[in-house]
């Protein structure tokens, strides 16, 4: 039978938190349990389409491949890399930027909204980010892509560039990959403003649970989070219009592995005065090994370089082969 080759990848740019846990972490370890051959990726190549100062990325890769591992993502199963050391990425690149055509990347709408008004300032580099994120899932012939909603437009994008690939050179190469688009229900909203996504952006650190939160700090955002005066209600309907109560009762869902349903069925009628401190147990009981087990691999940053070291060697060995025939049909 066929085996789906997974591929996903994070952005290096520190402040990793539990909507990054919750929304993508958590479901490349799902992934992996399953019989996939799961590929996740530091794309530090992506970082750099806006500036990074160099010790910060530096950390920050360390620090997203420390938080990849503490969170359930074993080396030996999953192949975890580094984008930058993966060279075939960043060539298959420049041949989708010679694919993709110049309407198709004035489309994309996450541009429009990193560039702002002053597109013109922006680097090239974030306008031919699609291409590059083609590049990543197609130089292993993905089968799957497990994205957020956000990452739908470029995913098509993706598709259209290995359509026209195949068409315009004649061949059936690139396969057309499916997006996995996890539900709006994993949205982690951001502790201070239940309108915002808990964002490592976000100049408010009580905003977000950060991963390298210890146990205090945790228990302390849960309890300063913004709520409402009202108590919780025991259906579902009964959150509509309250954000930040919904996103508080998510957030226990998810880190209970529950449905919001049976969540509610249990905690229905209680005050926030109540239901806080059972959130900051929670949430302190499920992160505590994990944000352990990334300071204790941030002290050993040798172990960290030997993994993204050996999980390069293994990509490359479906990388080089697949840039290979790609130049072939090509005639280079
Ligand atoms: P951020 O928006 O904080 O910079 P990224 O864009 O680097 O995070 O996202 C990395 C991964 O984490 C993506 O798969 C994204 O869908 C997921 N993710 C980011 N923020 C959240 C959130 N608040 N809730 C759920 N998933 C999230
Ligand atoms: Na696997």
């Amino acid at each position: 039978s066929f085996t789906p080759r997974v591929f996903s990848g994070i952005q290096p740019t520190g402040n990793l938190h539990l909507g990054n846990y919750l929304g993508a972490l958590k479901r490349f370890v799902d992934w992996q349990a399953r019989d996939a051959e799961t590929i996740y990726c530091m794309v530090d190549l992506h970082a750099i389409t806006v500036w990074q100062d160099p010790a910060d990325l530096q950390k920050s890769t360390r620090e997203l491949c420390a938080g990849f591992i503490a969170a359930g993502l074993d080396p030996e199963n999953s192949i975890l890399i580094n984008q930058s050391q993966v060279p075939e990425h960043a060539q298959l690149a420049w041949v989708f930027n010679c694919v993709a055509r110049m309407g198709w990347m004035q489309r994309m709408t996450q541009f429009k909204d990193k560039a702002g008004k002053n597109a013109q300032n922006a680097s090239l580099g974030l306008f031919a980010y699609p291409a590059l994120m083609a590049a990543d899932i197609l130089v292993y012939h993905a089968t799957h892509v497990p994205v957020g909603e956000d990452q739908k437009q470029h995913l098509e994008l993706t598709r259209d560039i290995a359509t026209k690939f195949n068409h315009d050179y004649g061949v059936d190469f690139f396969p057309i990959t499916e997006p996995v688009i996890e539900g709006a229900g994993t949205r982690v909203m951001s502790l201070r403003d239940g309108s915002k996504k808990m964002s490592k952006s976000d100049v408010s650190d009580a905003s977000r649970i950060n991963l390298t939160d210890d146990a205090d700090t945790i228990a302390k955002k849960i309890r300063k989070a913004k709520t409402d005066p009202d108590a919780l209600p025991s259906e579902v309907a009964g959150l509509s219009d309250r954000a930040e109560a919904k996103n508080l009762v998510n957030i226990f869902a998810a880190l209970n592995n529950q449905s919001v349903e049976e969540v509610l069925a249990d905690v229905g009628g209680k005050q926030f005065s109540e239901f806080k401190p059972m959130l900051a147990e929670l949430a302190v009981a499920k992160m505590s090994p994990i944000t352990t087990e990334m300071a204790r691999l941030m002290e050993h940053q040798d172990e960290i370089d030997k993994i993204l070291a050996r999980g390069a060697e293994r990509a490359r060995a479906i990388t080089a082969p697949i840039l290979r025939q790609t130049y072939d049909i090509i005639g280079m």
